[in-house]
């Protein structure tokens, strides 16, 4: 198998992650309840990834930290937590289901919704942005980068634009965290939503949500326990605490810790210099190949390591197949759940075979990918 799936989930994880998580799974105890050994060993687990991820993420306080499920469910606590009925949201073309449909939700309740038209192979639309704003407008919520085509958008100068219009940023780093760096302490981002099973490289089923100290509490999307002021019927009213009711996910909470390590040491610059050669050489094989489109531009550094492309006019989700059946590759065809962004390039009936090297994909496996497509364009098309 020729993996080339890594932004839906990324494989292979670091070998620590399984080891840390058979540890986590048998602990025999639930972090935060209970006074026993095992239960304050659970604790200490979580505590200590929770400060490690304060770290990566440079923010100054672990207790900002929110663990969740995935960014989707970080992402839907941020909108569902911030925004009521009367306030005004922007955001961009280019989002996932996990923006667009909570998005919907609230617009149904009376939440007022702008959408920028955002074209990853245009300049950004800074004066539609900066006229945008109403005196309502509460947040801006962006993807740090496109899971259609890896286009990066310029996240520093969306925050500064909010911030200037009194608005919070909220920023969506599924396709990012774990390979750019994404500095709280210096981005004007006040609340950051991450995968835990994408660049960070741990398993499913983890994700976070940092909250900066300048947002106001944030209505939670879940009440039930959380192991403190047991004897009152309300939520408690203090981070962590407030957002993450019922046990946590030690053993995923545990592989992620496992995969932060190994991505320290790796060191993060090498990661994304790694992985913008594979894709840059991805991009420079495609682009030769007759009757391929390629969406998203030619150039991997102003990109995450995603390549969206079509064959003619043949059917993504057959070129997958296609690749998959007769050369093993395994990539992600279709709408990859952001119909808007595929509305704003114009391939919202066929899709787009999408490519996403990790940098743990060969250079090997990039060139057998290349002669794979170029025998599908030949004989198909
Ligand atoms: N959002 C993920 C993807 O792009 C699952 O495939």
């Amino acid at each position: 198998m020729i993996y080339l799936d890594n932004a839906a989930t990324t494989w292979p994880k670091p070998t620590g992650v399984q080891q840390a998580m058979l540890e986590a799974l048998n602990l025999g105890g639930n972090a935060g309840r209970g006074g026993h050994a095992a239960s304050l060993k659970a604790q200490r687990l979580v505590h200590q990834v929770r400060e490690d991820l304060c770290r990566f993420f440079g923010t100054d306080d672990p207790t900002q930290v929110i663990f969740t499920h995935n960014a989707t469910h970080a992402l839907n606590q941020a909108l569902f937590g911030l925004l009521q009925p009367g306030d005004h949201v922007i955001t961009s073309s280019l989002e996932h289901n996990a923006v667009t449909r909570p998005l919907k939700v609230l617009a149904d309740q009376g939440v007022e919704v702008t959408e920028i038209m955002v074209h990853p192979d245009q300049e950004f639309p800074w004066a539609e942005l900066d006229q945008a704003f109403q005196g309502n407008t509460k947040l801006v919520v962006t993807v740090h980068a496109s899971n259609v085509t890896g286009t990066l958008l310029p996240v520093e100068q969306i925050g500064r634009i909010a911030h200037r219009h009194g608005a919070l940023y909220l920023l969506d780093a599924s396709q990012t965290a774990g390979v750019f760096p994404l500095d709280l302490g210096q981005l004007p981002v006040d609340l950051l939503a991450f995968p835990g099973h994408k660049g960070l490289l741990g398993p499913q089923g983890t994700g976070g949500l940092i909250v900066k100290s300048k947002v106001k509490p944030l209505k939670p999307l879940l009440y039930g326990g959380t192991g403190s002021v047991s004897e009152s019927d309300e939520q408690p009213d203090f981070l962590p605490d407030a957002l993450e009711s019922g046990t946590l996910n030690v053993v995923g909470i545990a592989g992620l810790g496992a995969a932060m390590s190994y991505l320290k040491a790796q060191g993060l610059k090498q990661i994304q210099e790694r992985e913008q050669a594979l894709c840059q050489r991805l991009i420079d094989g495609l682009k030769e190949i007759p009757h391929l489109i390629l969406y998203g531009g030619f150039r991997a550094s102003s990109k995450a390591s995603i390549v969206s492309f079509n064959i003619g006019d043949l059917d993504s989700t057959f070129v997958a197949y296609t690749l998959e059946q007769t050369a093993g590759i395994v990539a992600r065809a279709g709408l990859h759940c952001a119909p808007h962004a595929h509305k704003t390039l114009g391939t919202l009936e066929q899709g787009t075979v999408r490519f996403s090297p990790s940098h743990f994909t060969t250079e090997a496996e990039i060139d057998r990918t290349l002669e794979a497509v170029k025998t599908v364009a030949r004989d198909l098309v």
